[in-house]
């Protein structure tokens, strides 16, 4: 499988190619968070579960999670990422991963296909969140998880607001939405979640949630 959705890549897509070796380079901010994260997803899975993750970036959680489940199909809007996290599994042996190009906008798949979906610091990102959110509990099994980490800037960077439309004029920063994570609580909510877990690491803006789909 290569390029799932076949656009001309978007302004979005560009600054993420853009940035995307930089990206690869840079180690994690906080490890024993990063850790901590896998290991609250991870007990959620099964060797028969069937996951999505978007935003996947140069692929590295997907490939952390591969051996506990039965198949990841990781995808990024940027294909420059897509093209690292290849060149990562393909140093690593895993084979039971898909690294895809696809804007989750466009994205499609039939209704219940995966148990699990992460979205792991993307949905700031996108500028229909909510639609978004629909269509994960669409593509999800009933009782299916959504794993997000969310930068909520409105609670304590909302200075980042005013900022923002010079940063991304001068090509700096991508789309960013100011979101509070008690609204993203409410968005994910009332979309038919059921939040099992949330956790906010001192000092970070990531809001982490796993959230159920009710049956
Ligand atoms: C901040 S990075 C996070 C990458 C990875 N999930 C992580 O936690 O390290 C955001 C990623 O989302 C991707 N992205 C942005 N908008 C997207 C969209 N509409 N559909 C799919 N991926 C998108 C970017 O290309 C980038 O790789």
């Amino acid at each position: 499988m290569t390029d799932l959705t076949m656009k001309k890549p978007s302004a979005e897509a560009r600054f993420w190619d853009k940035v995307a070796d930089r990206y690869a380079q840079k180690p994690v901010a906080d490890e024993a968070s990063y850790r901590t994260k896998l290991w609250l997803t991870q007990t959620n899975f099964a060797p028969e579960t069937k996951i999505l993750e978007f935003g996947c970036g140069t692929g590295s959680t997907a490939l952390e999670h591969a051996p506990h489940v039965r198949h990841v199909l990781a995808t990024d809007i940027s294909e420059r990422m897509i093209e690292i996290a290849r060149a990562k599994q393909r140093s690593t042996g895993v084979d039971n991963v898909t690294f895809s190009r696809a804007d989750i906008a466009d994205f499609e798949a039939p209704d219940g296909s995966f148990d699990a979906i992460l979205g792991l610091n993307v949905l700031h990102l996108l500028k229909d969140r909510n639609g978004i959110i629909d269509k994960v509990h669409r593509m999800l099994t009933p009782g299916g998880l959504f794993v997000t980490s969310t930068a909520c800037l409105a609670d304590t960077m909302a200075w980042f607001g005013l900022f923002a439309p010079a940063g991304r004029l001068a090509g700096l920063i991508p789309h960013v939405e100011m979101i509070k994570a008690r609204e993203l609580e409410r968005d994910i909510e009332t979309r038919g979640f059921k939040i099992d877990h949330r956790w906010k690491p001192d000092k970070g803006v990531s809001l982490f949630l796993i959230a159920r789909r009710k049956r």
